[in-house]
């Protein structure tokens, strides 16, 4: 549902033009919405009089944008998105609550198909003790049902796990991450954008991410596991390891070459 304010809309029909499903219309100089739509807000951020609002969301969360005055580096963006690195070294401290709270915002406005908006973040804090007790007991079960399937995680699954019975301190899942946040989506590429936006917010905080695609495989795996973290029936776009590094990167990693085509 959209809601037109007829008072202040001066019928410029930008709505119109900007609306992805052709479900604006301007009639006797005002606009008009048709249902219905995927509500993307188009229509509340290109007004020129805020004379647009979705009465379900918070439209108190409306920031206004003054495109003079508002810039992003270019050059020091890309210098964020090179040093960003994949960190298997925390300090032993957790990131602040308003830090944190930036960082969930990142993943909430990431884009998503159909605008569905339906990502959910788990974020694991006071419970990751019994969360990581839990998935390492499945280990060795889940290793050894996937000796067919997957012989190659079997087999490196049991070494981690051999590696942590000899030293529980030795955490080559967790590496002792004081947050993690799992990513639940139906479309993977929905989890995997929200992934990719709060991992670079956390990266302008200070902090840094690993992206865990060994716990993820093993919740996929698990059904108990999915029962305890309340996603029976969504999949796991990503598993995110959270923390202050430990380390400090001195230069970039190199890469490959872009496979670029330009046609
Ligand atoms: C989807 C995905 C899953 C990953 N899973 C793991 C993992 O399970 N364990 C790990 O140590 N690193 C994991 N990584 C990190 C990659 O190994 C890392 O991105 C790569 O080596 C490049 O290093 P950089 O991120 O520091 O540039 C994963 C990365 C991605 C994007």
């Amino acid at each position: 549902m959209i809601v037109i304010d007829r008072e202040k809309c001066i019928g410029c029909g930008l709505c119109v033009k900007d609306c992805p499903a052709n479900k604006l219309k301007v009639e006797d100089g005002k606009a008009v919405y048709t249902p219905e739509c995927i509500q993307c807000g188009h229509c509340v951020a290109v007004c020129p009089r805020a004379a647009v609002s979705i009465p379900e969301y918070d439209m108190d969360d409306v920031e206004e944008y003054d495109a003079d005055t508002f810039t992003v580096d270019p050059d020091n963006l890309l210098h964020s998105l090179k040093f960003r690195r994949s960190i298997r070294n925390y300090q032993d401290r957790h990131i602040e609550e308003e830090k944190l709270e930036k960082i969930l915002e990142a993943g909430r406005y990431a884009p998503t198909a159909k605008n569905s908006q339906s990502t959910r973040f788990i974020v694991l804090e006071k419970e990751l003790g019994t969360f990581r007790d839990l998935l390492w007991e499945q280990v060795p079960d889940l290793a050894d049902k996937m000796k067919e399937t997957a012989p190659h995680y079997a087999m490196l699954f049991k070494f981690m796990y051999r590696r942590r019975k000899k030293n529980p301190e030795d955490d080559p899942l967790f590496f002792n991450a004081p947050t993690c946040v799992l990513i639940a989506a139906d479309n993977p590429l929905d989890g995997g954008l929200a992934a990719a936006g709060m991992e670079h917010m956390a990266v302008a905080e200070g902090a840094g991410v690993l992206y865990s695609g060994y716990i993820q495989r093993i919740i996929e795996a698990s059904p108990a596991l999915k029962e305890w973290l309340g996603i029976p029936d969504t999949a796991v776009a990503c598993f995110m390891l959270l923390g202050y590094p430990a380390v400090t990167y001195r230069r970039t990693a190199p890469r490959k070459t872009a496979d670029v085509e330009r046609r």
